[in-house]
């Protein structure tokens, strides 16, 4: 019996209005327009006001990708995020009853960073368990929530938004198709990115519970030489899977978390700079949003032609990361207006 494979048919891609620039921050802590685009390459980012959640990012993004694929129903719905709009329950329902899905099987996948791929591997396995036909993919967070709005460490990079894809059942060698996947974690690195308090371990009722440890931490340097090592081995764990070298790839779409960090994985892998894609100018670094984010955009500017090769790579907190290949399909590729 040959596996169904899963294959792009939908993407869209939602960022909140409020624009934050470098001087904005420079503004409220000890940082300035100049440290940040040298040290990260964004100029500004999106922030969502109070009362937008991550549920309300991704419906717009998942209703954009369902309008793509040229159908407003799927059978199940896989949602990557770090933010849920509550601690309990997943966001998925939420979303699937925001874009009137009905009851389909619906649920979060938390891998932060790398939460898009682990989803979208999931949707994939959804598709080959027969569980349903197609699936809508949403990478979402508004990870300005978990940040501490002063500290330079953090605020600077972390933003909000949301992307999303349709996948479908297929043959692997259509255009399109999922091809190879890498997938790993590294929990003896877990306090590299994190939020102590709100959980199991530190609950966020008990008094003893600083104010403090309900923000994002991150040892960037450590966390920057894991990401280029990661993203570079995963890169070529699935380019040797897949049969492709790296010159084989037409575009490397790398988790947005620093542009010195795409630039220095596609150097580790010798890839052309100009076949890496990088948003993080406008967009900053939005978690689990940020690959379909980069997808979308970079198919709006036409950067994604049928049967392209593409490599996606990621990195983040837990530690996780991962590498997946696919060749682009038809009908995803025209001009589109800046995802708003
Ligand atoms: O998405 C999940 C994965 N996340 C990432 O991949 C993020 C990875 N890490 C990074 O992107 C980088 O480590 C950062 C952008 C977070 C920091 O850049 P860096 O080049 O590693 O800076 P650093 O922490 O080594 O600091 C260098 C200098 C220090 O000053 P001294 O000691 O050299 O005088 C810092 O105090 O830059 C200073 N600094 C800042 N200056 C102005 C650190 N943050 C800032 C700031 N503004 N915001």
């Amino acid at each position: 019996m040959t596996r169904r494979a899963a294959v792009l048919a939908g993407l869209g891609s939602a960022l909140p209005p409020r624009v934050v620039t470098n001087d904005d921050l420079a503004g409220r802590m000890d940082t300035s327009d100049a440290w940040i685009r040298t040290r990260t390459g964004i100029a500004e980012r999106r922030v969502v006001d109070p009362g937008t959640a991550t549920s309300d990012l991704a419906i717009t993004a998942g209703r954009r990708a369902l309008d793509s694929a040229g159908g407003p129903r799927v059978g199940a719905v896989v949602l990557a995020t770090a933010t849920p709009d509550h601690p309990c329950p997943a966001t998925g329902p939420t979303v699937a009853a925001g874009l009137g899905l009905g009851t389909v099987p619906a649920f979060d996948v938390g891998a932060v960073c790398s939460g898009f791929l682990y989803a979208l591997v999931t949707g994939a396995g959804l598709l080959a368990a027969e569980v349903a036909d197609s699936v809508l993919v949403i990478g979402a967070d508004a990870f300005t929530t978990l940040v501490d709005p002063h500290d330079r460490a953090t605020a600077p990079i972390f933003a909000d938004g949301a992307g999303a894809v349709v996948l479908r059942a297929g043959r692997t060698d259509e255009p399109g198709a999922l091809r190879a996947i890498d997938l790993a974690s590294d929990g003896l690195q877990a306090d590299l990115i994190r939020v102590a308090a709100g959980g199991s371990r530190q609950r966020s009722h008990h008094t003893e519970a600083l104010r403090e440890d309900h923000y994002l931490t991150m040892r960037g340097g450590e966390v920057f030489k894991n990401a280029v090592l990661r993203m570079t081995e995963s890169s070529r764990t699935v380019l040797a899977r897949t049969g492709w070298t790296t010159a084989d790839v037409d575009l490397l779409v790398g988790h947005q978390a620093n542009a010195r960090i795409l630039y220095a994985v596609a150097d580790q892998l010798g890839a052309d700079r100009e076949r890496t894609y990088v948003n993080i100018g406008h967009t900053g670094n939005t978690a689990a949003g940020s690959i379909p984010l980069a997808l979308d955009e970079a198919a709006g500017e036409g950067r994604l032609r049928p049967g392209d090769r593409v490599l996606l790579t990621a990195f983040g907190a837990g530690t996780t990361w991962g590498a997946v290949t696919l060749t682009w399909p038809h009908g995803l590729t025209r001009p589109r207006t800046p995802a708003a």
